[in-house]
C-alpha cells in the first residue's frame, strides 16, 4: 500500500515503535472521544494500558499473517498518527473487503491525510487485491468519516441500523470500474 503524498508514510506495523504513540492517542483528552466515533460502547472503552496497546498492534500482524486484515500504520513527521486496514473478512455484517481509519492524533486532522490514506487503500484493494465493489461502515453521527467517504465516492448501502449498544451506522461501498 502506497502513500499518494510524500509527507505521508504507510508502513507495517511494529509493536515496539508504534504502542507508545497509540497510547498516546487514547490517553489525551480527545482519546474516549476517537474511541466513540470508532463505534465503541461506553461500557467497551477501559483506562488504555501500553501493554493492551501493544496487543493490538500484535493483533494487527497476526490478522495480516492469517491473511484476515492488512493494517498499516500512518507515520507524519516521524510521528505515527493512525492507522488504515483492510479487512478481508465479514466484520459484523460489513461484506469483504472492507477499509477503515483512525487518525488516532487530533493535531493531525483536518489536513487531508484522511481522505488520501483510504484513498491509498482503496486503490490497494482494487489494483494490487483485484477487488472493484469496496464496503465500509461509519456511525451516522460521525460527520469527519461521511464526509470523508462522500469525497471518495462512497454512496449507502442499505438503510441505517441501531446495534446491541444502541448505536446507529451507516453501510456504505464504492463500486469501481473493472
Ligand atoms: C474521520 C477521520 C479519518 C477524517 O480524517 P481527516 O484527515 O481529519 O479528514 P480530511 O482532512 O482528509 O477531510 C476530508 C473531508 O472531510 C471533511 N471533514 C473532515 N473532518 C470533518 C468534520 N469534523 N466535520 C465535517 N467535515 C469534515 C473535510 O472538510 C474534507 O472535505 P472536502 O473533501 O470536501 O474538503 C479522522 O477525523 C479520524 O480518524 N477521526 C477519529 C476516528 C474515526 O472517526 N475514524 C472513522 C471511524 S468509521
Amino acid at each position: 500500500m502506497k502513500s499518494n503524498r510524500d509527507d505521508i508514510q504507510l508502513i507495517i506495523p511494529d509493536v515496539d515503535r508504534d504502542a507508545l504513540f497509540a497510547l498516546g492517542w487514547f490517553e489525551r483528552p480527545e482519546g474516549k472521544q476517537t474511541l466513540l466515533s470508532m463505534g465503541n460502547a461506553e461500557h467497551e472503552i477501559s483506562t488504555p494500558t501500553i501493554d493492551g496497546e501493544k496487543e493490538t498492534i500484535r493483533q494487527f500482524i497476526q490478522l495480516e499473517s492469517d491473511n484476515k486484515q492488512i493494517t498499516r500504520m500512518i507515520s507524519v513527521d516521524d510521528k505515527t498518527i493512525g492507522a488504515v486496514w483492510v479487512e478481508l473478512y465479514q466484520n459484523h455484517s460489513v461484506q469483504p473487503p472492507s477499509v477503515h481509519i483512525i487518525i488516532g492524533n487530533p493535531d493531525y486532522r483536518g489536513k487531508g491525510i484522511g481522505a488520501s490514506v483510504m484513498k491509498s487503500a482503496i486503490d490497494y484493494t482494487n489494483k494490487v487485491l483485484g477487488y472493484h465493489t469496496i464496503y465500509s461502515r461509519h456511525l451516522v453521527s460521525n460527520q469527519a468519516i461521511v464526509a470523508v467517504n462522500n469525497t471518495l465516492g462512497f454512496e449507502n448501502d442499505g438503510v441505517s441500523y441501531t446495534d446491541e449498544n444502541g448505536l446507529t451506522w451507516q453501510n456504505v461501498k464504492l463500486e469501481l470500474a473493472s
